[in-house]
């Protein structure tokens, strides 16, 4: 979280960060700001709340102040102190001559602040991104140069970072460096750029470096040099970045949210093309680097995930299952980390992360790696620090995705999912008629996807109905409890109302004990194994007084009186169906949301890449 820009040319500096730091809104939006180099002088400007403060108080400000063709920025999303002016970024040091922005954390900032106050530094924010400066500001005080105090610095430092620095005595460069958080250098004629993500550059450039943990970057208008940590000359490559500044607009719709909801079908049939032409060739997944040998001699997977794509990861867990017979584990990133985990050569670890930058999962694959099990990263970002992690890599496709709240890229990740576990039954050559059943079932899916964006009249007047309910419960069962799971998640995200999911099996555990008329439960059932028992959970709601709302292929009429309300979707199998289901909840989360006036597609307090853990 946090996004981080430079420019350095001939051009305005001022809106070519403004305009990047635009396309990084989806990594925070607590506060923002730039700062300007202007003739051995360094401007800082910084507002609280979103980009939009930062532009008003730089329209008051007098033009030779913010003339300028070098500068930072930053959007911040607060980890050390309040979302304040003060703890905005840049952060300088006591003389103003050095600043810094600063996406990660910096873990031993308290000891490195001690040792700096005793030295005479004063600081004013609560921020750990305010050590930094101090500390280059400090080191370059010796050396007087910038790339080396970022150096002396840096190794001091333990967490994660990326960082852009500019010193007042070196008014053509920029310095910068990255650890652990992402950061790409664009490359342009006569002008270069520094940027967390592609989003903010892609206007100006299509031509970016990668950088590796430790490397340190000295851009200057012409000319790109990188160092290795040991100080030696680094030879990057440069790389053609894939994205069309097209994807960044919202086509006519109100919200990305929605429009991302609506562009499902095609990112299904843009992956089925690509993989899975037919019920009767075995799909071809070039990037899976397993062979039959290697599948045979594998025991177990497990997933490791967070947020969105822990859901998909479960409903993975059903779908490997089913298909190949290997025990599937699933669990958030941030649990694996911190434990005794047995994994081995004969493990499959896959990590599932749209963003491919989340911190938890990141340390979580490295963790696995060194033990020698084989990962496959399941990504919408091919060129991400994690899908660089991987032995095999599934890149979903979706396109890139601006709303917080993930919508497509969920059902691109289940989509992936299905894939593999059809490319591991097919290499062992097993269950031969599910197989067959499931391709059959996704070839229909964008058909019915359309279906059911076509007509979302009853889904908005249910949202109408129940915006003012302050608690859900969502239950269902087998395949589609992660439904619920990430049903409930998208109406939390984007409407702040406090959604749970259960499996419904549950309820009559606990749960049963808060139903009333106040307390509407959703649920979703699928004709299928477990229709049956979803219906007598339901009937078990309805005696307590509950709402009951249904999301179902089928409601036979005897039960059609159980729920005030329910959205028919069109019949299909139980294995694919929560790539069907899951639409309907994330229509009702965003129609919800929108009825209430909320900000959907930047919710309070969340970042769509979570770069600490
Ligand atoms: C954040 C986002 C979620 C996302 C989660 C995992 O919390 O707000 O939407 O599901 O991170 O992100 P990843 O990029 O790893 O899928």
């Amino acid at each position: 979280m946090c996004g981080i820009v430079g420019y350095v040319g001939d051009k305005s500096a001022v809106d070519i960060l403004i305009d990047g730091l635009s396309h990084l809104e989806y990594r925070g939006y607590d506060s923002s700001g730039v700062a300007l180099m202007t003739k051995n002088e360094i401007n800082i400007f910084k507002a609280p709340g979103k980009l939009l403060n930062l532009i008003q108080t730089l329209r008051n400000e007098p033009k030779e102040k913010i003339d300028s063709n070098m500068g930072i920025g930053h959007i911040r999303w607060a980890t050390h102190g309040l979302p304040t002016m003060v703890n905005a970024h840049p952060h300088c040091c006591n003389c103003g001559g050095l600043t810094l922005v600063h996406n990660g954390i910096i873990e031993n900032y308290k000891e490195i602040k001690e040792t700096l106050i005793q030295k005479g530094c004063e600081f004013k924010s609560q921020t750990d991104t305010e050590v930094a400066a101090h500390l280059i500001a400090t080191e370059y005080g010796k050396c007087h140069d910038l790339k080396e105090a970022v150096s002396n610095a840096t190794k001091q430092l333990r967490g994660a970072w990326a960082f852009c620095v500019m010193h007042k005595n070196e008014p053509f460069n920029i310095v910068a460096t990255r650890k652990n958080a992402p950061l790409i250098v664009g490359v342009g004629d006569g002008e270069n750029f520094l940027a967390s993500d592609i989003p903010a550059i892609i206007k100006y450039t299509k031509k970016a470096i990668y950088l590796n943990d430790d490397q340190i970057v000295k851009v200057t208008k012409d000319k790109i040099t990188i160092y290795n940590p040991d100080g030696t000359l680094a030879n990057n490559k440069i790389e053609y970045l894939p994205f069309e500044p097209m994807a960044l607009s919202k086509m006519g719709y109100k919200h990305f949210m929605l429009k991302e909801i609506h562009e499902q079908p095609d990112v299904v049939r843009n992956i089925l093309q690509d993989k899975l032409k037919n019920e009767i060739d075995k799909i071809v997944l070039d990037d899976i680097k397993l062979n039959c040998e290697q599948l045979k001699n594998i025991n177990r997977i497990q997933i490791i995930a967070c947020g969105t794509s822990l859901h998909a990861g479960l409903v993975g867990k059903y779908v490997i299952e089913e298909l190949t017979g290997i025990p599937v584990d699933v669990e958030p990133s941030s649990e694996y980390i911190y434990r005794t985990t047995i994994a081995d050569e004969k493990t499959l670890v896959i990590g599932i992360s749209q963003s491919g930058e989340t911190a938890d999962t990141i340390t979580a694959i490295k963790q696995v790696r060194e033990k020698g099990s084989h990962v496959v990263i399941i990504t919408n970002r091919k060129e991400s620090l994690l899908a660089r992690l991987s032995d095999s890599l599934l890149h979903v496709n979706a396109g890139i995705e601006v709303s917080v709240a993930a919508t497509k890229s969920y059902i691109a990740q289940l989509l992936s999912l299905y894939l593999f576990a059809i490319y591991t039954a097919e290499t062992l050559n097993i269950n031969s008629d599910k197989v067959r059943e499931i391709k059959h079932e996704l070839m229909t899916l964008p058909a019915k996807l359309e279906g059911v964006l076509a007509n979302t009249s009853k889904i908005k007047e249910i949202a109408k109905k129940y915006s003012s309910y302050k608690n859900f419960i969502f239950i269902a069962r087998g395949i589609n409890y992660p439904t619920a799971l990430e049903g409930a998640l998208k109406l939390k995200e984007i409407s702040y109302i406090n959604a749970t999911g259960y499996p419904a099996g549950e309820l009559k555990h606990g749960p049963i004990a808060m139903l009333d008329e106040t307390m509407p439960v959703l649920a979703v059932l699928n004709r299928g194994r477990v229709y049956d028992k979803v219906m007598s959970n339901c009937e078990e709601a309805y005696a307590r007084q509950a709402k009951l709302i249904g999301v179902a292929n089928y409601i036979d009429e005897k039960h059609q009186n159980l729920f005030d309300d329910y959205v028919l979707i069109p019949d299909i199998s139980d294995m694919v169906s929560p790539a069907l289901n899951i639409v309907i909840l994330q229509l009702l989360a965003y129609h919800i949301a929108e009825y209430l006036g909320k900000d959907v597609d930047q919710p309070r307090n969340l970042a769509k890449s979570v770069t600490v853990e």
